[in-house]
């Protein structure tokens, strides 16, 4: 209940503070879908810049790309999308409303007590490996799951639902016509595969990485921006050579867990979760799953996916996709292993880590803030500058300041209200320094830092600004 509370309050806080607010809001929202207002934009945004930066720039073979949302359709036939990508789900006759077979059973595991819940996830994973929906509606009827709208267990039998959106293109609008929206980046980077090896004369082991929207029809969308319709995936394809890829697999494993790490969240808020039931293409799956104020869920999966797409689009295209090793003077289609992501799933993971209600209060008064502890190399806003008065030459200095630093970093200059009411506001927005430039520093060139975590204050020359800030957001993996 606590952390129902929680999710609840950074929801209240994303939308209070600029960080996100529900799609079309004036028309009552657009379910599961969100609008990133200007911190979230920020916060998104650098989340978005140091993933690529750790891929892109950190790693000498690995090379970013940007393909179209809209492709031919015909990879999707060749991805297994248009005959694979189906959840199973079920209706409950009474209040019309489907639920994801899944999560319908894993919320009612939650209320039982832990060894049944487990017993009942077990069974519930052995009947989705091996497709049995009938065995699954007779688990849901058998377990006497009922649906929370109607209260009644009168339900349809399991049928599997495409989740891919589609759309015309061009006017006549028959289903020739028919083209889907992505439902993941990874397929523009297989397509494009032998255009980067080529232009980029890139060697295997190589990677291309890409960030952008993919859209999924969610049947059930729920928690706020982990799971949406409209959402954005950082991925990587990573080839290899045939008979590397558990080498790979591994490697990436503790790659990607070092990134996490490297947001300064503790190693037990993670845990790896080993996929019972591999997707359509995998031969070796994972997630990295993240303690959210719902629970563990996943943030990451790292996929061993074969040479499952690559072999399919050159039997679907035509056109051979084959690579030829030089090392060991063969031609051969390369195994691939992907880290995918969710950009939104990890923006509510750093803001459910970040967001802190503390009790500030003393025994002369009641006192209280919220922040959010957001590392500054992801904050929206690194540095705010604050004249104590709007008079007396303060301002002017201020203004320099800010001149100095906003090529650098994101500042924020205000000089309304008491600085004390500034604070609590760059503390909801998760700002790492506030700098206050008082009559002092006019005399002795000084500076008040406010540091947002301990609150502490201290003086410091104006000109040490720039790289107090800089140096804190330095990468440390
Ligand atoms: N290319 C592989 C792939 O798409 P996935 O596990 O289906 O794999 C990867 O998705 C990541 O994308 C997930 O770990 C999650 O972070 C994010 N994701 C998937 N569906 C999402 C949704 N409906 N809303 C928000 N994020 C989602």
């Amino acid at each position: 209940m606590a952390n129902e509370n929680t999710l609840q309050n950074i929801i209240s806080h994303c939308k209070e503070y600029g960080f996100i607010f529900p799609s079309s809001e004036i028309y009552d929202g657009l379910s599961a879908v969100y609008d990133y207002g200007q911190y979230g934009a920020e916060l998104k945004k650098n989340i978005r810049d140091y993933w690529w930066k750790c891929m892109t720039q950190l790693n000498e073979n690995i090379v970013g790309i940007d393909a179209a949302i809209f492709m031919d359709p015909k990879v999707w036939k060749a991805s297994g999308h248009i005959d694979n990508f189906n959840d199973p789900m079920i209706d409950n006759r009474d209040s019309q409303k489907r639920y994801r077979v899944d999560h319908l059973i894993e919320a009612h595991a939650a209320t039982l007590p832990n060894k049944d819940g487990e017993a009942l996830i077990t069974k519930m994973e052995a009947l989705l490996a091996t497709e049995d929906y009938a065995g699954l509606k007779r688990l849901i009827e058998y377990t006497n799951i009922k649906c929370a709208v109607s209260g009644t267990a009168n339900w349809t039998d399991v049928r599997q639902f495409n989740l891919m959106f589609s759309t015309d293109m061009g006017s006549t609008g028959d289903d020739a016509d028919k083209i889907y929206l992505r439902p993941e980046t990874a397929q523009g980077i297989f397509v494009n595969f032998l255009n980067v090896q080529k232009t980029g004369r890139m060697k295997i082991p190589f990677g291309i990485a890409q960030t952008g929207k993919a859209f999924r029809n969610e049947i059930v969308a729920r928690q706020f921006i982990f799971r949406m319709r409209e959402f954005e995936q950082m991925e990587m394809q990573f080839f290899v050579r045939p008979g590397t890829q558990k080498e790979w697999y591994e490697k990436w494993k503790e790659t990607r867990m070092q990134w996490h790490l490297s947001l300064g969240i503790p190693p037990e808020r993670y845990r790896f979760h080993d996929h019972a039931k591999l997707a359509h293409y995998a031969d070796a799956a994972c997630d990295i799953e993240y303690d959210f104020p719902f629970g563990y869920k996943e943030v990451e999966g790292i996929h061993s996916r074969t040479d499952f797409d690559l072999k399919n689009h050159q039997q679907s295209s035509g056109k051979k996709l084959t690579y030829f090793d030089t090392e060991i003077n063969q031609h051969y289609l390369p195994y691939v292993v992907e880290t995918s992501i969710g950009l939104d799933r990890t923006v509510l993971m750093v803001l459910s880590e970040a967001y802190k209600e503390e009790d500030l209060s003393t025994a002369e008064k009641q006192d209280s803030r919220t922040v959010l502890k957001i590392p500054a190399l992801l904050a929206p806003i690194k540095l705010a500058i604050l004249p104590l008065i709007k008079k007396d030459g303060l301002p002017e200095i201020a203004r320099k300041l800010m001149d100095e630093c906003k090529l650098h970093f994101k500042c924020f200059y205000e000089e309304k209200d008491t600085i004390g009411k500034r604070y609590r506001r760059q503390d909801a927005i998760g700002t790492p320094f506030c700098i206050t430039i008082d009559h002092q520093s006019k005399e002795d060139g000084t500076v008040t830092v406010r540091h947002r975590d301990s609150m502490q204050q201290e003086r410091i020359p104006l000109e040490s600004v720039k790289q107090m800030v800089l140096d804190s957001m330095a990468i440390k993996l």
